[in-house]
């Protein structure tokens, strides 16, 4: 008998071998990323904050117009109306409900991909685009604060990235990097790291299942030195044409 998940799998293909193997291996295992379209041309940044995302997006897009590579960069949230509010509420100026939270990181992920020069378009129209943060920061950071499995009903169907970066901190180096701001967000305490951390390393395990095409880099190193390690992992592969 075909278990009952796979019969509620977004866009249906119970014939998916990976997602079959992925359901009999373990009992519990979320199907959202071995069913979900992959959008090419699409990479993203991950990791804990102080892992040094921005920065590395910042130098990576220096190199790419030294070597005249065409490519956008973006970031989430984004600055459109809905990720201004995220801020206010990252904040915490703007107390609310967590599982609101959650439900705005997906609307201004929705306008990101779908809206007027979205990621979306833009992939499709054969760009590159590069993001810094997507939606394995909700299920992370909000899936340490309402469980994992509501935010992979608010994310499902959207694509995911041909490319994923992790960039991986201990949560006390992390810590020593996000303290040097002026003023912390909501997450940005040990506590929260520590929690948001386990679920991003339980993401990448799920990941095994996917066609996403996974990085891990050591962000424990000096800004110049993992710039150059994602550098020799970029210019070597074939969605940057050189
Ligand atoms: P971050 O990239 O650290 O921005 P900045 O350094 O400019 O403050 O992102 C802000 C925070 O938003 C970070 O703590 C992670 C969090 N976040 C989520 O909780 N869920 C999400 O879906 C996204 C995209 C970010």
């Amino acid at each position: 008998m075909i278990p009952i998940e796979l019969y509620l799998i977004d866009r249906p293909n119970i014939f998916n071998y990976k997602c079959i193997i992925a359901h009999s291996k373990r009992k519990r295992r979320h199907l959202l990323f071995c069913n979900s379209k992959i959008l090419n041309g699409f990479i993203v940044f991950e990791g804990l904050d102080g892992a040094g995302t921005s920065t590395q997006l910042k130098l990576l897009e220096k190199k790419l117009k030294l070597h005249e590579i065409s490519a956008r960069t973006t970031y989430e949230p984004t600055n459109g109306a809905i990720g201004k509010l995220i801020r206010n509420i990252l904040s915490g100026k703007e107390p609310m409900e967590k599982s609101s939270l959650a439900r705005l990181f997906s609307a201004d992920r929705n306008e990101h991909l779908y809206g007027r020069n979205g990621i979306q378009e833009l992939c499709e129209s054969g760009e590159l685009v590069i993001c810094d943060r997507y939606l394995f920061s909700s299920l992370a950071y909000q899936g340490a604060d309402i469980g994992m499995e509501k935010v992979y009903t608010l994310n499902a169907g959207f694509p995911l990235p041909e490319i994923l970066f992790f960039f991986d901190v201990d949560p006390r180096s992390g810590e020593k990097r996000y303290r040097k701001r002026k003023r912390l967000e909501i997450y940005e305490n040990r506590n929260s790291q520590e929690k948001v951390r386990t679920h991003y390393y339980k993401l990448l395990k799920e990941l095994e299942t996917s066609n996403v095409q996974l990085h891990i880099i050591n962000s424990e190193k000096n800004i110049e030195e993992i710039s150059r390690e994602l550098w020799s992992i970029l210019s070597a592969h074939p969605i940057v044409k050189m």
